[in-house]
């Protein structure tokens, strides 16, 4: 059977602020630069997520892309959109807010209701600005 990959794009916007506590302020400034600015910053991000599978004989689908984005706007976006990424957001509570943190805990909440909808979630991209975005495939290596 082929297999065949289908992409869902959902968006959000949020801020942050890459710091950590127990180093100085000049520390801070050194390593995160502006992404370290005191009072926030914000981002208009975009998350693609990508499911394989077989198309379904009866439905041509891989999976519904309505039933897919249900999921992620429900677990994903809701939580996320108009958050304060560092204060207001249970599941990243405690970690330092990148990219590449938010993209690891956003595949722990998808991955398994996916699966209930019959997909298999296979990538994730995050996109934080128009040149800086993250890639994720689970903790696996893509190729
Ligand atoms: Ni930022």
């Amino acid at each position: 059977m082929e297999t065949v990959y289908i992409t869902r794009r959902e968006h959000f916007n949020a801020a942050h602020k890459l710091w950590r506590e127990e180093w100085s302020d000049e520390k801070n400034a050194e390593v995160f630069g502006k992404c370290s600015n005191k009072n926030w910053h914000g981002h208009n991000f975009e998350l693609f997520v990508t499911v394989k599978g077989h198309p379904n004989p009866d439905t041509g689908f891989v999976i519904n892309l309505k039933e897919l984005s249900k999921i992620v706007k429900e677990l994903v976006i809701e939580e996320l959109d108009h958050k304060n990424l560092n204060l207001d957001v249970p599941f990243l509570a405690g970690k330092l807010a990148s990219t590449e943190n938010i993209i690891i805990e956003i595949w722990k909440l998808i991955e398994g209701p996916i699966r209930m909808a019959g997909g298999e979630l296979c990538y994730l991209k995050l996109v934080e600005t128009e040149n800086n975005f993250v890639e994720y495939y689970g903790g696996r290596e893509p190729y």
